[in-house]
């Protein structure tokens, strides 16, 4: 299960990201970065995160550690920015905590990434449809000389629109748009990774998510959604099935 920490500071927001995560001090003594379930993307982008994280990690590769967070609104009390206090406030309660990665700067292509970390990444990202991993928007940092991926929230489209399972599964992946579709191809790793996704990785992965993050959002009615908690994982272990056996349809 996820570790569960207590938010003691807001330490400054990271205006870099659209989402405003922030910045939050914890009571084990960790510095986290926070993404709160009252931005404008929802609960299901830190769905996203965790299967997307916790899945990449499983197969290898190097993700910053979760934990789930338990925000009282009075800690973004003394932020003078009331975008921060409005979106603190609308988050009291369980949210996602990114490890910070101290000094860490974002990826740029004179960085050297080993033909398999990138054939890795790429996998994963067309695996789960990544969207967010473009030379505009890498979402990849250097930390310790090692490509750190971050930031899976727009992962997982279907769970926004609970369309065909088939659609989803077959659907072709962008790879003009991936910083590193040059350096790695992901035919490389497919036999290797795609085995390493089994059916109790999934669940067990599925099991990390909050139930109240899996539950329908009254305020985005979907007839299609599924009804509950485990409904739901029962339907991303579908998606995400469905999505390994059509391999061909997505890989290059
Ligand atoms: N674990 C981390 N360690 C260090 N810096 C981080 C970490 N996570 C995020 N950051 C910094 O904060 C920025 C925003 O984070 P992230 O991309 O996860 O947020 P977002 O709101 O989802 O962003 P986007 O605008 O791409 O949707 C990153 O670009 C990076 O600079
Ligand atoms: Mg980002």
């Amino acid at each position: 299960m996820l570790p569960r920490v207590v938010a003691t500071a807001y330490l400054t927001p990271l205006r870099e990201g659209g989402s405003l995560p922030g910045l939050v001090e914890a009571d084990d003594l960790g510095t986290y970065v926070v993404k709160f379930t009252g931005a404008g993307q929802g609960p299901k982008a830190l769905v996203a995160e965790i299967v997307v994280g916790e899945l990449g990690r499983a197969l290898g590769v190097a993700i910053p550690e979760l934990a789930l967070i338990e925000v009282d609104p009075e800690i973004g009390r003394r932020e003078p920015d009331q975008e921060v206090q409005d979106l603190v406030t609308a988050s009291a309660g369980t949210n996602l905590a990114v490890d910070f990665l101290p000094g860490s700067v974002g990826y740029d292509a004179a960085f050297e990434v080993p033909d398999r970390v990138a054939a890795s990444v790429v996998w994963l990202d067309a695996f789960v449809a990544n969207v967010d991993r473009s030379a505009r928007n890498t979402n990849l940092l250097i930390w310790h000389r090692q490509l750190w991926a971050i930031d899976h929230g727009a992962c997982l489209r279907f769970h926004h629109a609970w369309g065909s399972v088939a659609a989803f599964a077959g659907s072709a992946y962008n790879y003009s748009d991936h910083v590193l579709a040059e350096r790695g191809d992901p035919r490389t790793v497919h036999e290797e990774l795609s085995r390493g996704v089994t059916a109790d990785l999934l669940a067990d992965v599925l099991d990390q998510v909050p139930d109240a993050w899996l539950r329908p959002d009254p305020t985005r009615p979907d007839a299609r959604a599924p009804a509950d908690a485990d409904a739901a994982r029962s339907a991303y272990g579908e998606y995400l099935t469905a999505r390994l056996a059509a391999a061909d349809r997505w890989l290059p």
